[in-house]
């Protein structure tokens, strides 16, 4: 995710960077840095790092200058560390750049630039786009930097300033967002309204594509072909508080809100259109010897084995696969059977959680090569794993996870279609269906998120019932899992998933009039049995929540409240179906006085056993 700020005016900048930075660490804390232009030259200085090993590092120097930009550090592409640490500068130092978002063709360009003799310094995405101003660089930095945008394929926003250009910041956003501060006499920049609040409350929102020139006393602002815009300057009155939530309550419901981004973010890099539309996981090494595989096995723990539990029906799915689904804290203990050609998946969001490790660390030492499905890099499940796949979901701050799930979601799609493409077991056109597929589901989760208050509603009808049961069958029996318990992590309400066939085996004997029953129907083979098991429960008197497809008339009559949500592949759905229960768990915690972001008794990372 990172934190971009920029500052020009008449004070120092460099206490305003630091100040703005502070603001915006919620964004990313694997790295900081600056570079500030004094009189004579421009000083670059950044630290590995929360923000306060940056703040050290200057403590005793004085930084000069009353321009700047600046950056927090949510590492992507590269180990966190001082080199990859922004802003990055091209070869002779004289042009620095700070961005958020992921340059998708970096690796394209990177030995384009190699082969006309330029020597990187870093890992970084990034840094392909210093170089890349400096290559076009003729004496006008708009210029050099709107050459650039042509070639660069992916999200950014990009604060750049030059040595040689001294009285101009230029900022431009796509993907990514990008705010600008205007002040009396200053002007500054932000990926996020709190970093600015201390200074101004007049924002223009920059758009997507634009580019924006800020000197001293005005700001300017271009579309990409260099075209003057208009720009409205807006009011913000939010408070801190809420402005570092993005104005949202609580960090929970802006993560849920940040879904679709985050899934864009997840897919787009890893799916290319040549004659047909190709999915590309080079990260997890995804060659020939996959073919030789005859099983695989993930583990994990909590909401990440949950996602492993959907990864179980995708691979047997989509590649026809045996696949094994472990929790960590059971499989270390256990004699697990290694056969070195097994596909091994630990899935971590924060890459750090002792018991996945020491599964993971287990499996390695009986000869299985480990992939990791992590969020965070750097990780030690990332350091340790042979190969690693990236959630894009950005730091995730609320304890009960949300858009690290999904995109969890998102990474064990593209392997199990990637691998039945490989085993034969997925023809090209039904590839390519199946793409088309993933990629209208960011989109699709963004409508199903305008309909949110048909959930709160009926979560302020229901959240004081003493018993939530969630039931499913194949896919929705993964996600009523997952479903039932986030609500019981954040409502404290008793809550159980049960695969719907197994209601008779024993748990219909709870249902009563104190029971909410969210029965998940997006199996569309099994519409009739789910039916069934809805009437046995509500005869006992439970009240019934559907979660089905829209336009779907199957339940129609049979439910208390349907809940719809669009149209996907039914081995698709986990990753739609999960929001309507992640938002009822928020609004049910909501109405029982709760934090929903600091359950009790739960931390975000559990590194001890
Ligand atoms: C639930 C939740 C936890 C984590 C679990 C594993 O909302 O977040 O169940 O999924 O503690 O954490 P990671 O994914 O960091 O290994």
């Amino acid at each position: 995710m990172c934190g971009i700020v920029g500052y020009i005016g008449d004070e120092e900048a460099t206490p305003v960077l630091i100040n703005a930075l502070k603001k915006l660490e919620y964004r990313g804390y694997d790295s900081a840095g600056i570079a500030v232009l004094g009189t004579e030259s421009l000083i670059v200085r950044k630290a590995k790092g929360a923000l306060k090993f940056l703040e050290q590092k200057i403590a005793t120097e004085i930084i000069q200058g009353s321009m700047g930009i600046g950056h927090t550090r949510w590492a992507t592409h590269g180990e966190p560390s001082d080199i990859n640490s922004h802003p990055h500068t091209d070869v002779s130092g004289k042009i620095a750049v700070v961005h958020n978002g992921i340059i998708e063709n970096h690796a394209k360009l990177r030995s384009w630039l190699e082969g006309h003799g330029v020597v990187f310094r870093s890992q970084t995405d990034t840094e392909v786009v210093a170089h890349m101003i400096d290559f076009h660089y003729n004496g006008n930095l708009l210029e050099a930097v709107q050459e650039t945008l042509k070639r660069l394929e992916g999200s950014y926003a990009l604060a750049v300033i030059c040595e040689s250009d001294p009285d101009r910041i230029i900022a431009v956003r796509k993907d990514s967002p990008l705010i600008i501060g205007a002040g009396d006499g200053e002007n500054l920049i932000a990926s996020d309204v709190p970093a600015i609040l201390e200074y101004t409350r007049d924002v223009y929102y920059l758009d997507d594509r634009e580019l924006a020139v800020l000197y001293r006393d005005r700001v300017e602002f271009f579309d990409e072909e260099g075209n003057p815009r208009n720009k409205e300057l807006v009011h913000v009155e939010w408070d801190v508080a809420a402005a570092e939530k993005g104005g949202y309550e609580h960090f929970m419901l802006k993560e849920i809100h940040e879904q679709p981004k985050a899934l864009t973010d997840t897919l787009r890099a890893r799916v290319k259109t040549y004659s047909n539309k190709t999915i590309h996981l080079e990260e997890i090494g995804f060659d020939a010897s996959w073919a030789e595989a005859s099983r695989v096995v993930i583990t994990a723990c909590g909401t990440a084995w949950h996602a492993g539990v959907v990864g179980k029906y995708a691979f047997e799915h989509f590649a026809r696969i045996p696949t094994d689904v472990d929790i960590a804290s059971e499989y270390r203990y256990r004699k697990p059977i290694f056969n070195p050609k097994d596909i091994f998946i630990i899935i971590s969001q924060s890459g750090e959680t002792a018991d996945t490790l020491a599964a993971m660390r287990m499996a390695k030492k009986g000869g299985a090569r480990i992939i990791a499905i992590t969020n965070v890099v750097g990780s030690t499940l990332a350091r340790e794993a042979d190969l690693v796949m990236y959630t894009w979901a950005g730091p995730e701050i609320a304890v009960a996870s949300t858009k690290a799930f999904t995109t969890q979601l998102m990474c064990v799609y593209l392997i199990a279609m990637q691998f039945g493409s490989l085993r034969g077991t997925i023809s090209e056109d039904e590839l390519t269906g199946y793409i088309d597929a993933l990629e209208q589901i960011p989109a699709q989760a963004e409508s199903l998120l305008a309909h949110k208050e048909a959930i709160q509603r009926f979560a302020s009808q229901q959240f004081n019932k003493t018993k939530a049961f969630f039931m499913g069958r194949l896919f929705d029996y993964a996600i009523s899992l997952e479903s039932a318990l986030k609500l019981k992590e954040i409502s404290y309400t008793h809550s159980e998933a049960f695969a719907a066939g197994e209601l008779k085996h024993g748990p219909i004997a709870l249902v009563d009039e104190s029971t909410l029953v969210v029965a998940i129907c997006t199996q569309s083979a099994l519409f009739d049995k789910m039916d069934s098991n809805i009437k046995e429960v509500k005869a006992r008197g439970a009240t019934v929540l559907v979660i089905t497809y829209e336009g779907e008339p199957y339940f129609d009559g049979t439910a208390d409240e349907i809940f719809r949500i669009p149209r996907t592949l039914d081995p698709l759905t986990p990753i739609l179906s999960v929001i309507p229960s992640q938002l009822y768990a928020y609004y049910a915690s909501l109405q029982r006085g709760l934090d929903p972001d600091k359950p009790r008794n739960l931390a975000k990372s559990v590194t001890v056993e």
